[in-house]
């Protein structure tokens, strides 16, 4: 099959894009694809430079926003249509992260160019990149949430907040604009923190205990896994960096709760309306109740990230978890 990976593009998880994208691209080799790379920020690279071009190691930091602004000047998304190793793929395997990759936009250029990409659909990435509109389908859906409001546009709170409570951007990921907040003078300076990584922001109930995550592929939950980060929360740096977190697949947990993250992980999956995977993440209290964060419509796609070891404790090897992801590609 002629494979071409989408990966960099202009947002803050960049560089977990062309991480992703380093791997997929062996492993769809090793089971003999033609395989080609195109930056979306940047065009087509060539075999010769994608050794070059694509860090296989993330920064414990994401990309600074001069860095990000100067891709932004690249190649417009709406070009995309023009490169050759676009239009000639059977199928396009998005390695791209948040931004205009994961949130429908660029779904939406790929469904007018015509040619099967994996994933979710448009719909559904926007849903899941909206945190705020995803818990909403969540509840519906049965699928319990922690509380949470927006922040006003005014960002005058009208009620007392409950602490600790956790700041974050509606429309972000990879942890990026996001603040455990302890303290009222913290209070401020994290909403003014979110609002530079998106125009609405949300405080959220924190709630403490442990961090699980379940990969869904073709409709049924994977392994359900555990995240043991070093610091309180699962930041950018326990994400990325190797030894900052620890991650059992599966999760040491009871039968009856691993099976109900399992459920909740396929129904949210669903009620956002997702493509042929995804990898939902929950917190789980101390009382042993449940809650949906979010859903992951693109997680990284290291051989080590979540959702491929998450893939693995089922006995799915990460290339052909690869191969499963691209047959699941959006048909016309
Ligand atoms: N309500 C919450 N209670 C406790 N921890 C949270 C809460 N919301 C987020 N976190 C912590 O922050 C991390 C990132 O939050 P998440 O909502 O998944 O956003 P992102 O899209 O940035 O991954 C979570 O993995 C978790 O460690
Ligand atoms: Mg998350």
């Amino acid at each position: 099959m002629k494979v071409t990976v989408l990966t960099g593009g202009t947002s803050a998880e960049r560089d977990v894009a062309l991480a992703s994208a380093v791997q997929v691209v062996a492993a769809l080799r090793s089971r003999g694809h033609q395989v080609s790379v195109v930056d979306t920020a940047r065009g087509y690279i060539s075999e010769e430079d994608e050794a070059t071009l694509v860090p296989s190691k993330v920064g414990t930091k994401p990309p600074t926003t001069a860095r990000l602004e100067e891709l932004q000047r690249g190649v417009l998304v709406g070009s995309l249509s023009q490169i050759p190793a676009i239009k000639g793929a059977d199928v396009l395997f998005l390695a791209l992260h948040g931004g205009a990759g994961e949130d429908g936009t660029i779904q939406s250029v790929l469904e007018v160019i015509g040619v099967p990409y994996t994933g979710s659909r448009a719909l559904g990435s926007a849903l899941a990149m909206d945190k705020d509109l995803s818990k909403k389908l969540f509840e519906a859906a049965g699928v319990p949430v922690a509380k949470w409001i927006m922040v006003p546009p005014s960002r005058a709170l009208e009620a007392p907040v409950a602490l600790p409570v956790i700041v974050k951007p509606s429309k972000q990921g990879s942890t990026v604009g996001l603040t455990l907040v302890k303290s009222i003078e913290q209070l401020k300076p994290a909403i003014d923190l979110a609002f530079q990584h998106d125009d609405e922001v949300m405080l959220e109930e924190f709630i403490p205990g442990r961090e699980l995550t379940v990969g869904v592929l073709d409709g049924k939950a994977l392994a359900v896994g555990e995240i043991i980060p070093k610091h309180e929360i699962f930041d950018y740096e326990c994400k990325y960096q190797p030894g900052m977190s620890e991650e059992i697949f599966p999760a040491k947990l009871e039968d009856k709760i691993a099976k109900e993250a399992q459920r909740l992980a396929v129904l949210a999956h669903h009620a956002l309306k997702l493509g042929n995977y995804s990898r939902i993440d929950f917190r789980l209290s101390p009382e042993g109740k449940l809650y949906c964060l979010e859903a992951n419509t693109l997680p990284g796609m290291t051989a080590t990230s979540l959702l491929p070891q998450s893939g693995a404790a089922v006995g799915i090897p990460f290339p052909e978890l690869c191969e499963r992801i691209c047959a699941g590609a959006t048909r016309q």
